[in-house]
């Protein structure tokens, strides 16, 4: 997986958990479903269990602990020495559990993509799944966006959505949630790894055409 593919857009994926997601983009991969050369997978957590599932599928790993900097800004300053050499066409945000400030997101203007778990622009933030069951809400589910400066907040891309079902938990809901998250992410990398799918002027186009309300999956 990391021979290096001329024709091929480089990713870098950053965790901070389990790296289920990580996890898909390695099947579809695998399966021939998407063409990107994962480049590095880095990890503010050395515990990440995601870190395994690249070592297994013989991507470079990269840790970098956000508690040995004194503040966000030498930490994200930090991440993008640490990527530079990996020469990653696109940052992929799959649980990285930090909130980046202008200095990372303007390096890579456009071609950062974060996953929320939550119907955004609804529930942006912690706690998605307890929150959305709080409010007595019918859905949940998960969309992928580039991420700006604002914490989820940038144009979405495409959004999957599941049931919420009397007496779920936060957690049986997370599980929902998280497989259509397996379908909905790599369907937005393999976009953006054909070019269909671009960042321009703080918008998504998708074949040449604005995308006003994220691609709905089903
Ligand atoms: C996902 O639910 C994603 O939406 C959120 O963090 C979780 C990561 O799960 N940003 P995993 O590490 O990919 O299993």
């Amino acid at each position: 997986m990391t021979n290096f593919r001329p024709n091929r857009r480089r990713a870098a994926v950053l965790i901070s958990g389990s790296g289920t997601n990580l996890q898909s983009f390695i099947d579809k991969i695998q399966t021939g479903d998407l063409a990107l050369d994962l480049c590095v997978v880095l990890s503010n957590n050395s515990g990440a269990a995601g870190l395994s599932r690249a070592n297994n599928a013989q991507i470079p790993t990269v840790c970098i602990s956000h508690n040995n900097y004194p503040d966000r800004q030498s930490f994200d300053a930090a991440l993008v020495e640490a990527l530079d050499p990996y020469l990653p066409d696109f940052i992929i945000l799959a649980g990285f559990m930090r909130v980046l400030t202008p200095i990372f997101i303007a390096k890579f203007e456009g071609r950062i993509l974060n996953i929320h778990p939550s119907l955004l622009p609804d529930y942006p933030g912690l706690n998605t799944h307890q929150r959305a069951i709080d409010a007595g809400e019918k859905w949940a589910g998960s969309t992928v966006h580039f991420a700006t400066e604002e914490l989820d907040a940038g144009p979405m891309i495409i959004q999957g959505r599941v049931p919420i079902k009397r007496e779920d938990t936060a957690e049986q809901l997370a599980a929902r949630v998280l497989k259509i998250e397996h379908q909905i992410y790599p369907e937005a990398l393999s976009l953006l790894s054909m070019e269909r799918l671009k960042y321009e002027g703080g918008a998504a186009y998708l074949d040449g055409k604005l995308l006003l309300k994220p691609i709905q999956y089903s």
